[in-house]
Parts: structure tokens; sequence; C-alpha cells
């Protein structure tokens, strides 16, 4: 599918039939870390997964802010018919939250996939300050390539063709999308206060030993939206849906098969 974005015909990935299911992806990645997700829930949804800005065919945000990115995923759900299923992982749960306050009425059910309610702190926005500098000064890599071993499990990290597929996604972005992820990030919304306001089925999904996006984050995103479904993923880490996609395809597909009926 075709969509338009700062003046440019923008291709996104699609799959399947069916209801539509629009996967938001996190940082540094782009849409193809849900590529095996995507492959199983094809059988019963008409699967988008976009890239974020700054990536690939995707044009550079005219503001690296999260209201930008969630406009651009608002666009995507426009064009495959103005309403849809969206789970988002991580950063892309963070553009999840910011829909959901700008155009909730594009949001027929949401899935939060290994992220966190809260935003930034002191410390974590002068981490990102310290990545932002170490990009400009060394390259990308530098900061992308210090991500790898977080983004997996123990044994997650054992598993050479895994880690050589997650080391491929994030090498090639480029040092514009990791600067823009970065402060996009970094002065994101606090989405605690209004996690009571949302009023659509919700899906918390988490890796059991995800180390950037603990266990307790989707716990408290569970808890603060009412009739929220917690599932967890067990041995996964915060990559689940590369660590272990038949367990969060089978998650995200039961709930959506469910919501967007
Ligand atoms: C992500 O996986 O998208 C990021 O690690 C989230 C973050 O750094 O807050």
């Amino acid at each position: 599918m075709r969509v338009k974005y700062q003046a440019r015909n923008v291709e996104v990935r699609e799959e399947g039939a069916g209801p539509a299911v629009v996967l938001v992806h996190g940082y540094p990645l782009d849409g193809d870390m849900w590529a095996e997700v995507s492959r199983r829930l094809a059988a019963k949804f008409r699967v988008l997964r976009p890239d974020l800005p700054s990536r690939r065919d995707t044009p550079h945000p005219s503001q690296p802010t999260m209201a930008e990115y969630a406009g651009w995923i608002a666009a995507v759900v426009d064009a495959a018919g103005g309403k849809a299923g969206v789970a988002g992982f991580s950063m892309g749960g963070y553009v999840l939250f910011e829909l959901l306050r700008t155009r909730p009425e594009t949001v027929a059910a949401a899935a939060f996939v290994d992220t966190q309610a809260s935003a930034d702190d002191g410390g974590a926005r002068q981490n990102r300050n310290r990545a932002i500098f170490t990009a400009r000064e060394m390259g990308p890599s530098a900061v992308s390539d210090g991500m790898i071993p977080k983004l997996l499990s123990t044994s997650g990290r054992g598993r050479p063709d895994l880690v050589s597929r997650v080391r491929a996604i994030v090498r090639r972005q480029n040092p514009n999308s990791i600067e823009h992820d970065l402060l996009a990030m970094r002065e994101r919304a606090d989405s605690l206060p209004s996690l009571g306001a949302i009023g659509v089925p919700t899906l918390v999904v988490v890796g059991s030993e995800d180390a950037i996006t603990p266990p307790a984050k989707a716990e408290e995103i569970a808890r603060g939206i009412a009739g929220a479904a917690l599932v967890t993923i067990p041995g996964a880490g915060h990559l689940a849906p590369m660590e272990n996609p038949d367990a969060v395809a089978a998650a995200l597909s039961e709930f959506f098969a469910r919501s967007l009926r």
C-alpha cells in the first residue's frame, strides 16, 4: 500500500486480508522487526507494518516528536479505512499512546508490546543526550550496536541466527533515524495520567526477561486501563516479537480476532 507523507508516496509493507492491523516498530529498528509476527497474523488480518519517519522510503519528520510519528501512523490507518487494530512495540507503544490521545477514533483495539507508559526521568533524558552526542561524534553504530545485547534475553543472545537478524536491522538505521527517535523519546509525554481515559479493548504483552521495559512496567499499564489483559511471554527479552514470534502472534491474533469483529 502507498500512503502520502511529506508530499511523498511511501510504500508500506502489507500482507493478508481481513480486519486491518497496524504494527508499529521500536528503536533502533524498522518495520522488519515484525516480519515473523506479520506472516503469522496475515492468515486472519490485513497486516500493515510501516517504517517510522527517517527510514528507507519514509521521509524525515517536520519535527522529531511523538506527535509527528503518531500523525504518520494515523495517515496509514486512514489509508487502510479509517480504523484499525494497532500494536506498538516499545517506542511504537509511545507512538500508540500519542495516537490514542490525539486521534482515538483511529484505534479499534490497542496492543502494547514490551513498552511503558511513563516518560523519561532526569537520568533517562541525560542518557538520551549522551546517546545523541555519541551518535554525532562517533557515528550511529556506536550507539545502536550497544543496544543489541539489551534487546535480547540470555537465551536469545545465544542464538546466532536471531542475533544476526537483529544486528542487520539495527546496523542499517541511519544517523537521522537514531537522532530523531532519541529526541522524540526524550520529549515524550507521560502517559500514566491518561491511562484511565483509554476506552478501547487493550492487550499488554511483555517478555518475562525484558530488561528495558520490565514486566512491572507492563503491569502498570494493564492496571491503569479498564479491562486490559496482560500476557507474559516466558523466557523472552525486550524484543519478544523477534525472540518468540509464535507466542507474540498467538496473543495478538486471539486479541484482535476478539476485538475487531
Ligand atoms: C525501544 O525498544 O523502542 C527503545 O529501547 C525504548 C526506549 O529506549 O525507551
